[in-house]
């Protein structure tokens, strides 16, 4: 399933970001508070348990989140959504996945990864704000599938349709939340219109 989020604030920050003018620090603040507002919506369904807790007045039938939470950032661009989400919930755990893009193939290929012990019975969310080929994604996603995770959610701020279908072939059973779908890959691999080279716009690299 593809969930397009849509919210005003969404649009008007992510058309802050879409602007070329736009320099490191607001680009970063607006992918930080984006990723916030789209944690609301990924984690909706988010399976609760029943807890009695004590209040300063009575005791009280009340829910707690029954499963951990994983945020997977893909490195390096996946890091600018981190904070956005540990804000709003800062008891998730972060794993850590290193990809990079040949430039010649397009094709991912891994350096780094690290996880958290209990992924298997965690909510996984993948976070990466450029969903383009798909490549990267579907390495991402093999590679927790592969440490045992079952509940697995893909996060990007802006996807090309050619990614979306890329990755729901490859992994039907992936929920995909975006903020916006755009209009197409170019022939560098550069989603149209996007907003660019995501990483460079958040780490001010060239
Ligand atoms: N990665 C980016 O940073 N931007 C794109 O448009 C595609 C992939």
């Amino acid at each position: 399933m593809v969930n397009v989020i849509k919210h005003p604030l969404i649009t008007h920050k992510l058309t802050q970001m879409r602007k070329a003018e736009t320099g490191t620090k607001d680009f970063r603040q607006n992918l930080d508070e984006i990723a916030g507002l789209m944690a609301y919506e990924i984690t909706r369904d988010l399976p609760l348990k029943p807890v009695r807790v004590t209040t300063p007045v009575a005791p009280c039938d009340t829910y707690e989140l029954a499963k951990p939470i994983i945020l997977v950032p893909i490195l390096r661009a996946g890091l600018g959504m981190v904070n956005g989400i540990c804000t709003l919930i800062p008891i998730a755990k972060v794993a850590h996945i290193g990809l990079y893009r040949d430039e010649q193939t397009l094709q991912p290929h891994t350096y780094f990864e690290k996880y958290p012990k209990n992924i298997k019975d965690a909510t996984v969310i993948i976070v990466d704000p450029m969903l383009a080929t798909g490549g990267s994604a579907i390495a991402a996603i093999d590679m927790v599938k592969k440490q045992g995770a079952q509940d697995i959610r893909l996060a990007n701020l802006v996807a090309a349709p050619e990614g979306v279908q890329a990755v729901e072939e490859a992994h039907p059973d992936v929920d995909i939340y975006l903020a916006a779908l755009d209009d197409h890959l170019d022939a560098h691999g550069y989603i149209v219109p996007g907003l660019g080279d995501c990483g460079d716009r958040i780490f001010g690299t060239k």
